[in-house]
């Protein structure tokens, strides 16, 4: 199969590009106030509704930039850069990832029909059943107060070790679907600093507390330190090394590190290479959610997420999710220079949903070098952000409406809350909604000065003000609305993320699965950690002054209490 990422370098040269550029000046000062006005069926045009797979969802991106040629010239750049056969190529196991030669089959960790998913010739999918199997059984034993620990007590607080994909996934999950929760505690440490593992502990019993050790490579110096101090931890208080394995289990694919840390391989939970860190929770790494919420609402889980991959796969671009979602970021980071996004989930329990698809995208699309390592001469990824709402709007929202930049919205928001009160459900869909119809209408200067002369202001007042209180308006949102957020929902509404990422990073022509930038600052963490105790040649006037005032600081030498610091 030619390889269309060949051209990458070409991006901005192709004629697809140059066709939406084009497209882009003929556009001007596009007016999504007047487009409403002149498109009564705007919202019929621009909206999409999911109803397949047990889902129900819908997509309005009528509040966008954009009209009937918009998305065409996008979706034709998309196939210039070989969409189709990237989506194809990803389900087929290829090694996709190719600076660190590897297939990228998240996909199959959630599809539960036992179809062939090939790596190399070989059909993984019998061993992703075998090990889910396992991991949910051993979930179910906790659950129901079979397994015990090392005192015979049952557990009532698991914690979760680990970081980035090996914590925020599943964090994020198991905090969207509370309302579902009827197992043990599930709590989550990732930091190394001390105060986050210590005020976790404080609050536990060791008797009854599990540890899920979640590290991909099993090397991670912060989730290590966190396992290492928690085995102390267990030991010091239960008197005996042999309590590890009723307390503590790992999720890795290191299983050479997971014994010699002391885990025996029958509380050991595999995964595989093809699965990337921020991919992970599909796989054993979602153990602490199945402890959380049980077997049958992980499959739910797992079912949404493949039917949204259903969806990716099969639906033509004009009308996936994924796609649309995935192509109206690049219109914005690439034609109108917006270089945040930000997602506003209006559901508190999805508080951790940006974090996580933060990591999604910017450890996916954070990259400047095509897959044929050619330099880009385009922007990439934009900044993720976002908190849910409305905390949102008592806090950064005026920036969206009057601050200088152009910053896209997602909007999340579900018809049905699973709490019994009508009326904080009905306010907070209001402001959603308010939320959208005001980035996309603004106030003029002149409707700003008659509310205010209404209001009884002087006019020489009303003057005054009327900048400050004009809101330009005319900035993008899309909305996601659903049914409920369920574990179906939660699974593909994380898949939909998923696959958006995928689509930017295959216009971009850059390895989204690959993360080398995290690299350098680990290496230079390992040594500082030796500097930090006295010998700091080699490092720079900054690095060597900071340390040499911290030492001070902590009197660790009497050598550095004269540090010289600016002033
Ligand atoms: O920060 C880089 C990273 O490699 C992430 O991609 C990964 O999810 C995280 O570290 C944790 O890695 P591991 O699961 O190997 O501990």
């Amino acid at each position: 199969m030619a390889d269309t990422l060949l051209l990458a370098p070409s991006l901005t040269q192709s004629a697809e590009w140059q066709a939406l550029r084009d497209h882009r000046k003929a556009l001007g000062n596009f007016s999504m106030r007047h487009a409403f006005a002149n498109e009564p069926d705007r919202f019929a045009r621009y909206s999409r509704r999911v109803q397949d797979g047990g889902l129900d969802m819908l997509l309005d991106y009528s509040k966008h930039r954009i009209d009937a040629r918009t998305l065409p010239l996008l979706i034709a750049l998309a196939n210039e850069r070989g969409l189709p056969e990237r989506i194809e190529r990803m389900f087929a196991g290829e090694r996709i990832n190719e600076t660190e030669d590897r297939a990228v089959l998240h996909v199959a960790l959630r599809d539960l029909s036992n179809r062939r998913y090939e790596v190399d010739g070989v059909d993984v999918a019998p061993e992703i059943s075998e090990v889910r199997e396992r991991f949910l059984a051993f979930a179910e034993h906790v659950r129901g107060g079979a397994w015990r620990g090392h005192t015979g007590e049952s557990i009532t607080d698991v914690v979760n070790l680990g970081i980035g994909g090996s914590d925020l996934g599943p964090q994020m999950v198991v905090e969207a679907l509370k309302p579902y929760h009827d197992g043990p505690r599930v709590h989550f440490v990732s930091n190394v600093d001390g105060a986050h593992l210590g005020a976790v502990l404080r609050e536990l019993d060791p008797q009854r507390t599990l540890f899920v050790i979640a590290s991909k490579t099993f090397t991670t110096i912060e989730t290590m330190t966190n396992a290492h101090t928690a085995r102390r931890w267990l030991i010091d208080a239960l008197g005996d090394e042999a309590a590890i394995a009723r307390h503590a289990v790992a999720v890795s694919t290191n299983a050479q590190a997971v014994a010699s840390f002391g885990i025996a391989p029958e509380n050991m939970f595999g995964f595989w290479d093809w699965v990337g860190g921020r991919y992970s929770l599909w796989s054993s790494v979602g153990v602490s959610i199945a402890l959380a919420i049980g077997r049958t609402r992980f499959l739910e889980l797992l079912a949404g997420a493949h039917a949204m991959d259903t969806h990716f796969r099969s639906t033509p671009c004009e009308r996936n999710l994924p796609v649309i979602l995935g192509l109206l970021g690049v219109w914005y980071v690439n034609f109108w220079d917006a270089a945040s996004h930000t997602i506003a989930p209006y559901y508190q329990h999805l508080s951790r949903f940006v974090a996580h698809i933060q990591q999604v995208d910017m450890e996916s699309n954070g990259k400047r070098v095509t897959l044929d390592g050619a330099k880009v001469d385009y922007a990439t990824g934009p900044v993720i952000w976002g908190e849910p709402g409305t905390n949102g709007q008592h806090a950064y929202f005026q920036l969206l409406h009057q601050g200088p930049a152009l910053i896209p919205v997602d909007f999340l928001v579900a018809a049905e809350s699973p709490y019994p009160y009508d009326e904080h459900h009905r306010i907070l869909v209001a402001n959603c909604f308010a939320q959208s119809s005001a980035l996309l209408h603004g106030k003029t200067a002149d409707e700003a000065r008659a509310d205010m002369l209404a209001a009884g202001m002087s006019e020489d007042e009303a003057d005054r003000l009327a900048l400050h209180r004009e809101f330009p308006g005319n900035r993008p949102s899309s909305t996601l609305l659903v049914h409920r957020f369920d574990p179906r929902t939660i699974g593909a509404l994380t898949a939909l993320y998923e696959h958006k990422v995928f689509v930017q990073g295959v216009v971009w022509g850059v390895n989204s699965f690959d993360q080398w930038g995290v690299e350098l600052g680990k290496k230079i963490a390992t040594r500082l950690g030796h500097a930090l105790d006295g010998d700091t040649s080699g490092e720079d006037a900054s690095t060597a002054g900071l340390i040499r005032t911290l030492r001070a600081m902590r009197g660790d030498d009497a050598a550095t209490s004269d540090a010289q610091v600016g002033g």
